[in-house]
């Protein structure tokens, strides 16, 4: 990993974004790194009261949901991840993924994005199309409780060629703003800003304290969808989320709480795509 003016001055203006809050946090900003995700799992700061963040120009083998690739384009993108330490008993992690979605959407409602929506667990859509990608990992073995990993994503301006491997439906924040986007340290510094908020009433109130505001945003609320596991494909109706975080799915045989796997959209009387 390796810093430059160029990254050097990316970081300072995010910590001028951060204002008050710059102290909560620790940013680094480097070119390059295999994946800011892996960066921080292999090498977890301690828990010394304060945010670490490592955000990188590029990823050379960024990692997205499920094992899959997630492709970045240096100006293109914003990639970064945070770590948060959580005291024992912190209500069930599977909740922090979708509060790291609903964090992203609140903070990009700011910049006058509309049509934000999440899918299960924590893509974050505009218009049905994806614009975010968050993969939340979970650090164990700290002395005081447990550390999350929250690694971002956002397509800022896609290349006019893009092919995305395995995804349908991409966008960026280029159109989703007609063409004025913010920077990345103004972005960065807000959607953190939202995260440590956000974290803060979770880790008071759990999942409970934000399901309201993750459902009025729910894309697929009450539409027929199907969820791809590793091995299984379940078809239903989405019923929104419980406190814990999971899927309620409504099927021929009664409600499903589903905790893993890809939620699609099911056309009535066709198949999925
Ligand atoms: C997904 O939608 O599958 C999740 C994509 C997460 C991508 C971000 S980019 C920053 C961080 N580093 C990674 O390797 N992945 C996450």
């Amino acid at each position: 990993m390796s810093a430059t003016h160029a990254t050097a001055a990316l970081r300072s203006a995010t910590i001028a974004h951060l204002g008050a809050q710059a102290p909560h946090f620790v940013i680094d900003w480097v070119e390059e790194c295999v994946s800011t995700n892996t960066a921080l799992m292999e090498n977890t700061p301690a828990d010394d009261g304060r945010v670490h963040v490592l955000a990188a120009e590029r990823q050379s083998a960024g990692r997205g949901r499920r094992g899959r690739q997630w492709q970045s384009w240096p100006d293109g993108s914003l990639t970064f991840s945070s770590v948060w330490h959580f005291a024992r008993g912190t209500p069930a992690p599977a909740g922090l993924s979708l509060v790291a979605g609903l964090a992203v959407a609140q903070a990009l409602e700011r910049f006058g994005v509309v049509g934000l929506q999440l899918k299960w667990p924590n893509d974050v859509l505009v218009n049905g199309e994806k614009l975010v990608g968050i993969l939340v990992e979970l650090s164990t073995g700290h002395a005081r409780g447990l550390a999350a990993v929250i690694g971002i994503g956002i397509n800022l301006r896609l290349p006019p060629d893009v092919r995305i491997e395995a995804q349908t439906g991409v966008t960026d924040l280029a159109r989703a703003l007609d063409g004025d986007v913010p920077s990345r340290p103004a972005l960065l510094a807000a959607i953190l800003a939202e995260l440590e908020r956000l974290c803060a009433t979770y880790a008071s109130g759990g999942f409970p304290a934000l399901k309201d505001a993750w459902e009025q945003r729910n894309a697929f609320a009450e539409l027929p969808v199907r969820i791809s596991g590793d091995h299984t494909a379940l078809e239903g109706i989405c019923a929104g989320v419980d406190d814990d975080g999971a899927l309620l799915l409504r099927t021929d045989t009664g409600m499903q709480r589903i905790l893993a796997g890809d939620v699609s959209l099911r056309p009535l009387g066709g198949e999925a795509p």
